[in-house]
């Protein structure tokens, strides 16, 4: 069946509620209108001069969408009638009635939390308790930070992510770049519990290729779950001392879609064109995407007995055991 606006409904999840999300690149972000859409809820972001505003898409005379209108004044202007919503969300003027009478007391729209960092637009659409996920390198003035995406995949958000922390894929869904498959044995290494996130000890990884410039190298990667949904590793070459980190985040949008974005930190090679590394990243989205898309059931199963477990996959099994402590339960089952 078609997606009908009666099948778009909240996805409910009391964890991922309070979380942030990612959810556009700041430049995409103007005075024009733009809808995106979190665990199932339509957001409208929109500008007003420096000011960044997320509200919940949806004007409450016939609920047309709000990101179909225009920004005037500092207001969000709705596109059917032309009610008029201030920067809190309340409605301000109602062109149909006389300008002296008063603007009901429910005429307002929600505002979401929101914030830009990294050069990432991130929403809530709950209380967030922390900030968004600190990208270490982010801040660094030895690294140079590029946002890449979006990528909008037809898989949940745990599927995807657990695809990013899977060390063993490497040299298969990408042989050739990230892994060789005469190199396909991973050594030992444990996950340990750090605060509220998960890191791995360092994994040696044979790499042909592992930024696009044709270089052999054998990183050494540590792996991290930031969040239930943004997870990050940092490679770093022990020859030269190069280290490349980066950020996956997910946003669950609807049931089975996802979207994605990718923060690439590197301390080398800032003359290369962003186009280069953007490139060699979408390749390799590509590459997992196939996987990825296929993989059923779509819900990531954190019963450990449902699918087989090795040893080189403790990353995935300390992910999943840290999903169902947190009590996720978008894209689980
Ligand atoms: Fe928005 Fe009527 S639906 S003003
Ligand atoms: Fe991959």
């Amino acid at each position: 069946m078609a997606d009908s606006p009666y099948l778009r409904q909240r996805i409910r999840d009391e964890v991922l509620e309070h979380q942030w999300f990612a959810v556009a690149q700041s430049t995409d972000i103007t005075d024009t209108p733009r809808q995106v859409t979190v665990l199932g809820e339509d957001v409208v972001l929109w500008r007003s001069g420096d000011d960044l505003h997320a509200f919940r898409d949806l004007c409450i005379h016939r609920g047309a969408a709000l990101s179909l209108g225009t920004v005037q004044d500092g207001c969000i202007v709705c596109p059917y009638h032309g009610w008029r919503y201030d920067s809190t969300g309340h409605c301000v003027a109602i062109p149909a009635q006389p300008p002296d009478m008063g603007i009901p007391t429910k005429a307002k729209t929600d505002a979401y939390a929101c914030r830009e960092r990294y050069g990432l637009v991130w929403v809530s659409l709950g209380t967030p308790q922390t900030d968004v996920p600190t990208f270490t390198e982010g801040d660094d003035p030895d690294f140079y930070t590029l946002a890449c995406g979006p990528y909008e995949l037809n898989a949940e958000a745990p599927r995807v992510i657990e695809n990013f922390l899977d060390v063993s894929h490497l040299m298969w869904v990408h042989e050739g770049l990230l892994g060789d498959t005469g190199h396909a044995e991973i050594a030992e290494y444990h996950v340990h519990q750090r605060g509220a996130q998960l890191v791995s000890d360092t994994i040696p990884i044979y790499q042909p290729d592992p930024d696009g410039r044709g270089r052999v190298v054998t990183n050494n990667y540590v792996y991290e779950v930031l969040t239930p949904m943004a997870a990050r590793f940092r490679k770093t070459d022990p020859d030269t001392a190069e280290v490349f980190s980066m950020l996956m985040l997910t946003t669950p949008v609807r049931r089975q879609q996802t979207l994605a974005y990718a923060l690439l930190s590197r301390n080398y090679d800032f003359d290369t064109p962003d186009q280069v590394f953007r490139d060699f990243q979408n390749k390799l989205l590509e590459q997992d995407r196939a996987v990825v898309e296929s993989q059923r059931p779509e819900a990531l199963p954190l019963d450990l007995q449902a699918e087989l477990h090795l040893k080189s996959d403790r990353m995935a099994i300390s992910y999943r055991r840290y999903l169902a402590e947190m009590g996720v339960k978008v894209g689980v089952a």
